[in-house]
């Protein structure tokens, strides 16, 4: 038995708070009876309706997509820039799971599984991602002891990271490193850099727990295996 609200939000249909308005204005029936009270248990095999219109259990579905530079992981854009949701043809209302900024490439994860999502970005999961990093300064090695062991951004301590320094070009004052992390805040990569007073100038996800994507081109994406799926909550789960 589940409440009427979330049977409706997992349609795909709306949001549950928008489900809750819909009940509430008498637009939606279950059995053929207009149901008003909030928090309605309906189970299996009744026929829910909003506005007449019989709901379906939305499919879930799991992309694994090379995101390409110059894109952006909001759902739409007021300036008509491209998005990655634009990118892939599919009936399910996906969305991003978590966000690369518009200038960086990589693994990213499109579903219209908000449970596997959380999963996947809560940092309580510990799920590994590694940067490929190009920055404009050669990054010192007591730096990179201090960005292993964590340090102090404007919202708070980083968790422990891993670096693994791919170049140092002394002619051009550039770093090239992986940086591997099990959080996800906003822009981290780049403010960890500029807390040395560096900034970077490419950012790449070459990987997010195994998944990676260097035999995709960027803006190619496919369906995730169902083993893939199952590994990834495993992995999250063993992070927790
Ligand atoms: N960190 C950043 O700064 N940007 C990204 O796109 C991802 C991680």
């Amino acid at each position: 038995m589940e409440r009427l609200q979330k049977v409706i939000a997992a349609s795909g249909v709306t949001s549950r708070r928008k489900a809750e308005v819909l009940i509430s204005e008498g637009r939606v029936s279950v059995n053929g009876v207009v149901i008003r009270e909030m928090g309605y248990k309906v189970k299996k095999g009744d026929q829910i309706e909003v506005d007449g219109e019989l709901i379906q259990k939305e499919n879930k579905v799991y992309y694994v997509m090379n995101k390409p530079k110059k894109c952006l992981c909001t759902l739409d854009d007021e300036h008509d820039r491209k998005t990655v949701v634009s990118l892939i043809q599919c009936d399910e209302r996906i969305f991003p799971v978590g966000r690369l900024d518009y200038d960086t490439s990589g693994v990213l994860i499109l579903t219209n599984d908000g449970e596997f999502a959380n999963m996947i970005i809560h940092p309580r999961y510990h799920l590994p991602k590694t940067y490929d990093v190009l920055i404009d300064g050669i990054l010192e090695t007591s730096q990179i002891k201090e960005m292993e062991k964590g340090i102090m951004l404007d919202d708070g301590m980083t968790l422990p990271a891993k670096v693994r320094v791919r170049k140092k070009d002394y002619v051009h004052k550039k770093t090239k490193f992986d940086l591997t992390i099990v959080e996800g805040r906003n822009h981290q990569v780049k403010r960890m850099v500029e807390y040395f007073g560096y900034q970077v100038t490419s950012l790449h996800r070459k990987s997010l727990g195994f998944l990676k994507v260097d035999d995709m081109s960027q803006g190619s994406y496919r369906l995730l295996k169902p083993q893939e799926v199952k590994d990834l909550r495993r992995l999250a789960n063993e992070g927790k």
